[in-house]
């Protein structure tokens, strides 16, 4: 079951084999799984339609091997810690015996509420142990999952449900989100206004709030597991079944539900969640994500579970009650690798060293970030203040689409240069493209970041409208993957990435496509047309800037402003409010009527005297005001 690799040497040796010999590559790690029935061939594949398939004819259920196959050896060894939003509040342990069984009994219940294998099953809930077992509750029989993040409004939840067409929600009455408490369940029924697919709704006690139910409808966790028994055979899953949905933001449109498959996916989190993070057996490791990510999918949930590891999954914020959190946390239960995102990073940098000293952070071993580019400092300070100069850092680069880690350092054994990614997993063929679609070979060099060949865990459609897949992701550069992201590579073939090269705003490490934002901001009366862009943030990494036109010129700006971050709040959620709102009469637009962003962001940037060619905008005079006007 161990599948690490143990120094650069065989790193070398594993990438070389992976791009020679990619079926025999990935047949020897997939054997190393529980397959109830073996698959009859490791691949199949074409990007242009795209079709993908891995280990096909093999029949298997990812929560057996998250469980039933550690329990021989593993099943009192504990499975899941949870540290409580209070740091005073009791501590929850489950060994892999207990997870197994709660799993189980969660699945029994599912099965007596009427959902079956693939119906799809919407999760919006706080960040309990009970999430991880809705999860895998879902995978033992087949449903299809689709966690929302519970940060999302009950609007942005009813279009992914209509989407889904999902069968059930499960929630909570509420959450705890540092010194806040979110009524969960009365955005669940706001939301089901507008839905009319689900017939159930499972509500987790986590506040003692006892919401209002909905007769027929509604039905709590607690009544719904209790009599139900502990074991429950796990359905026999195609590996190309959908495993599950998670909704992403794209350059247009509404959030697109990318969908991963079963067996596939299975293999890539456990590959890549060893090797990255090189976890010894008796280690704890914690990943700060909320598993309303693809982060806290793969790296709280199943890559962990996978490989036995223990998980530490934290329900709080890292200022809470202090910004020495995640370092008291990380004394507390002697955590070994740590997981978290550069916005925190620099937010707790912000907060100032005193909340470090006084924590005993030795048992470190690897430390990790993801979701965007890290900076020099930030990183530095990781590095320093955090790691004692001991502790390597996987700077991890992936995206939803891709399910897994793709660009990392693995644990100790990879060359590391701080800001830079480093190397692509085995497996993974990268290539930088320049602006012609053609591969760009040497180092030193700057390109769009492509894949040319597939991974396990790759998106395989983009739920109910697979043309929109083959649009976004396999028709800008024939025969590739296209990841939106531009990337550097150095002498030494380290990636660096640079960011998104399309119109995708990257917020403390969360999605949001401008066009998305701009939808939105155009539903308040007072708005014609808005542009959105991104602008660098200094513990955000990017901000939002909306530039607005409104019908007549605002009398009260500050209440202008209000109402349209109160309409983004409520199609979206809070997350996406706009930091900036300039008010203008006109927007940088071309002959053909498109806005000209290139020339909104270098306003945005406050760089106005880098404007470049504006010869093609049908009214340059428009620029003159934006740009005296700027915020
Ligand atoms: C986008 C994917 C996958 C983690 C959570 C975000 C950016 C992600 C890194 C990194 C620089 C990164 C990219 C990517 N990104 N990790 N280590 N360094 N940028 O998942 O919401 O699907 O967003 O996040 O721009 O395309 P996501």
């Amino acid at each position: 079951m161990d599948l690490r690799i143990n120094s650069f040497a065989e790193y070398q040796d594993k990438y070389a084999q992976s791009v020679h010999d990619p079926e025999g590559f990935w047949d020897q790690i997939a054997q190393t799984f529980t397959w109830q029935k073996p698959y009859s061939k490791v691949l199949q594949w074409e990007f242009d339609t795209p079709k993908v398939k891995w280990f096909e004819g093999g029949k298997m259920n990812i929560s057996e091997n998250c469980l039933d196959r550690h329990l021989e050896e593993r099943g009192d060894k504990v499975a899941i810690i949870w540290e409580p939003n209070e740091p005073g509040d009791e501590v929850i342990k489950w060994t892999y015996k207990e997870l197994h069984q709660r799993v189980c009994q969660f699945a029994n219940a599912l099965k007596s509420q009427g959902i079956k294998k693939g119906d799809r099953v919407v999760i919006y809930m706080p960040m309990i142990p009970d999430l991880a077992v809705a999860l895998l509750g879902c995978a033992r029989i087949g449903a299809v999952h689709s966690v929302v993040f519970a940060g999302f409004s009950a609007s942005a939840m009813a279009d992914r449900i209509n989407d889904a067409q999902a069968v059930a929600v499960i929630t909570s009455d509420g959450l705890n989100r540092g010194a806040k408490q979110i009524d969960l369940k009365q955005i669940v029924d706001d939301a089901l206004q507008h839905c009319s697919s689900v017939h159930t709704v499972i509500v987790k006690n986590c506040l003692g709030w006892k919401p209002a139910m909905v007769t027929g409808r509604d039905v709590s966790w607690e009544e719904a597991v209790r009599d139900q028994s502990t074991d429950c055979a796990p359905e026999p899953m195609d590996a190309e079944d959908l495993f599950f949905i998670l909704y992403t933001s794209g350059s247009t449109g509404k959030p697109k539900g990318v969908v991963h498959t079963c067996g596939g996916y299975m293999i890539y989190a456990a590959y890549s969640f060893q090797n990255v993070f090189q976890p010894e057996e008796n280690d704890v490791y914690w990943c700060t994500a909320d598993i309303g990510w693809i982060t806290g999918h793969s790296y709280i949930v199943y890559g962990p579970l996978l490989s036995g590891a223990t998980s530490l999954m934290f329900e709080g914020v890292p200022t809470y009650p202090d910004a020495g959190r995640f370092w008291k946390v990380c004394d507390k239960h002697k955590v070994n690798q740590f997981y978290t995102a550069p916005t925190a990073i620099r937010a707790l940098m912000a907060c100032g060293n005193e909340h470090v000293q006084g924590h005993d952070l030795s048992s470190l071993k690897v430390l990790g970030t993801v979701g965007e580019p890290i900076n020099e400092e930030a990183w530095n300070w990781y590095h320093h203040f955090i790691g004692k100069e001991k502790c390597p850092i996987v700077d991890t680069w992936f995206q939803t689409e891709t399910g897994g880690i793709m660009i990392s350092g693995l644990g100790a054994h990879s060359p590391m240069h701080a800001t830079h990614a480093g190397l692509p997993l085995p497996g993974i063929q990268l290539v930088l493209l320049d602006k012609e679609g053609k591969e760009i070979k040497e180092n030193e060099v700057e390109g769009y970041l492509c894949i040319k060949f597939p991974w396990p865990s790759m998106i395989r459609t983009t739920y109910g409208d697979h043309e929109r897949c083959k649009q976004v992701y396999f028709s800008h550069y024939k025969g590739h993957y296209f990841t939106g992201d531009g990337a550097k590579r150095d002498a030494n073939g380290l990636y660096r990435i640079i960011g998104r090269v399309d119109d995708v705003i990257n917020v403390s490490g969360h999605r949001f496509g401008t066009a998305e934002i701009e939808d939105a901001i155009n539903t308040n009366e007072l708005v014609v047309e808005s542009a959105v862009v991104g602008y660098p943030h200094e513990i955000k990494g990017q901000s939002i800037y909306a530039y607005v036109i409104c019908n007549e010129a605002p009398s009260n700006e500050a209440e202008a402003r209000e109402s349209i971050i109160a309409v983004v709040s409520e199609q979206i959620g809070r997350i996406a409010k706009p930091e900036k709102i300039q008010f203008v009469s006109g927007l940088p637009k071309t002959r053909s009527g498109k806005i000209m962003r290139r020339i909104l962001r270098k306003i945005a940037e406050g760089e106005a005297d880098k404007l470049g060619d504006t010869s093609t905008l049908l009214d340059p005079s428009v620029v003159k005001e934006v740009v005296e006007g700027a915020l």
